[in-house]
């Protein structure tokens, strides 16, 4: 296998149950995974958890409980989302297992050995929930300009020289001008570097949870040097000879919401130049739910519980929602009654009602077995070259992480094909021309075939389902298969069941 492909998504905080945001980053990257595995790439999906800093202590020490035992349990929650929402992640990294504490702190001495890090001592502002530091004229009414409550700390610190890399860091946006997508979040990052950078405090001294410094016991890393680091320690690192560093870095995309663009595309760089080793090849931040149009936050209650939705509506519709709902990158609100429209419209009648039509009429009218076709007329073959050229489409959408366009490009063929039904209407067909029937049927089970191979990478399942239908088993999917091959005639059909229930509109 060739052409390495290393996506991850960003490491979760376990001070608490995991919510729609943290499900919304994973699936996507998850799409990404399973499309990049499709092309026949060699992929490694990456999750995990972030499991030191103070706010993780503060949420232990709320419950009375140590850090340790509390992580422990709270981090199960993170993993039990791998085979809750279907997520087909290589690894999941936590940031208290040994090989990451290696891994963070030989990043650490690296940096240290190459002249960036020196000792000093920290006066300024902090906000545990953000886990950052702010500068005063940052501050917006006294507090963070994330809303965060901050507070003064005082206490003796190791610095790291980010004021080194303003030039560097502009020369690499400006080399690599892809690093960071969507366009104009990256133009957001060149303003706030060109404003210049002041050196980072990166270690804490007033508690003890995290991951202690080389040769000083008396502080541990400030958790985002720590937290960045899982994306090396998963190709395990420091060993910059194993084969899946040597395999995957830089090749890594990393997904991420907005609020940490500045960690990833202004420290972790920086880091990684201190350490002397390539920053990664490319970031992509998204948006923002939020929940019937209010902001989501614990303090309001308001916080969306992806397994009572994902038990309610069912895993590849909640997986749909988010994919298709906002586009990738934008922030979007969260709604019951838009959930319960596009699981009715899109999925119900449109793809549902496609692949049920055909299916059963194939099941009670042509002997339940893939009819044999005879000449092909124009709007078959154009039928069949827009489920062709649908790929190349994909792959393009894929490249810029336009999730929300490889979903409507799929859509348009559905539309399509829904039209040739109505068009060619095998059904009356059947007595006056039984040959052509046969064909027509055997197009739109080509066009299903299609379309079960690309809505695989957003609807795991619903896929898998429908290539049962249609008489396919074929796992791992990949795109060459179903470009190479088509649907042998005369293969039986199993009986009929439909892929997408109705939401009733009853329930107030
Ligand atoms: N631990 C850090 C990341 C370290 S990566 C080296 C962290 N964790 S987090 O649990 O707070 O957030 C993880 C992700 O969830 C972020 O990408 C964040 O953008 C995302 N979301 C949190 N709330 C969200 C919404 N309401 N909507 C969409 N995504 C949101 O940050």
């Amino acid at each position: 296998m060739s052409n390495p492909f290393y996506i991850t998504t960003p490491i979760y905080y376990v001070n608490d149950v995991p919510h729609i945001g943290h499900v919304y980053t994973s699936i996507a990257s998850d799409m990404l995974a399973r499309f990049a595995r499709m092309e026949g790439r060699d992929v490694l999906f990456l999750t995990g958890t972030d499991e030191h800093g103070q706010k993780i202590q503060k949420a232990a020490d709320a419950e009375g409980i140590d850090p340790k035992t509390f992580v422990d349990r709270v981090s199960e929650g993170f993993k039990s989302l791998t085979p809750l929402c279907h997520l087909s992640n290589d690894q999941f990294i936590r940031t208290t297992e040994e090989r990451h504490l290696k891994s963070a702190q030989a990043l650490w001495l690296k940096m240290q050995e190459r002249g960036f890090i020196y000792k000093g001592q920290y006066a300024g502002w902090y906000a545990v929930r953000d886990e950052a530091f702010y500068a005063e004229s940052e501050l917006v009414n006294g507090k963070a300009p994330t809303g965060a409550e901050v507070e003064w700390v005082e206490e003796s610190s190791y610095f790291f020289k980010l004021s080194a890399f303003q030039e560097p860091l502009l020369a690499f946006y400006r080399e690599n001008p892809d690093f960071i997508g969507p366009k104009g979040r990256k133009n957001e990052v060149m303003r706030f570097v060109e404003g210049g950078l002041n050196d980072l405090s990166i270690s804490r001294s007033s508690f003890k949870w995290g991951v202690q410094i080389p040769e000083d016991s008396d502080h541990v890393m400030y958790v985002w040097v720590d937290a960045l680091a899982n994306y090396i320690t998963a190709l395990d690192y420091p060993d910059e000879n194993a084969s899946n560093f040597k395999k995957f870095w830089p090749e890594a995309l990393h997904i991420i919401g907005k609020d940490i663009l500045r960690f990833h595309a202004i420290y972790w760089p920086a880091f990684l130049m201190a350490a002397g080793l390539t920053p990664p090849k490319r970031l992509y931040a998204h948006g923002w739910w939020t929940n019937e149009g209010q902001k989501i936050s614990k303090s309001l209650g308001n916080t969306i519980d992806p397994i009572e939705l994902i038990e309610t509506y069912g895993v590849d519709q909640i997986r749909y929602f988010l994919l298709r709902e906002i586009p990738f990158g934008q922030d979007g609100d969260f709604s019951r009654a838009a959930l319960e429209q596009r699981i009715n419209s899109d999925l119900a009648n449109d793809f549902g009602n496609l692949a049920q039509r055909v299916l059963s009429f194939v099941y009670k009218n042509a002997e339940a077995k893939v009819p044999t076709p005879t000449s092909l007329e124009a709007q078959d073959k154009a039928l069949l070259i827009e489920a062709q050229e649908l790929l190349p489409r994909l792959r393009e959408n894929f490249e810029k992480q336009e999730l929300h366009r490889m979903i409507e490009a799929i859509w348009e063929l559905v539309g399509a094909a829904n039209r040739y039904v109505d068009a060619e209407q095998p059904w009356a067909l059947k007595k006056t021309n039984p040959e052509r029937m046969a064909t027509v049927l055997y197009v739109l089970l080509e066009i299903l075939r299609h379309l079960a191979f690309y809505i695989f990478p957003v609807m795991p399942q619903t896929s898998m389902k429908l290539l049962h239908l249609l008489g396919i088993s074929t796992p791992p999917l990949c795109f060459k298969d179903l470009q190479e091959t088509s649907l042998p005639s005369g293969g039986s059909l199993p009986q009929p069941e439909g892929l997408f229930p109705r939401i009733e509109k009853e329930r107030k």
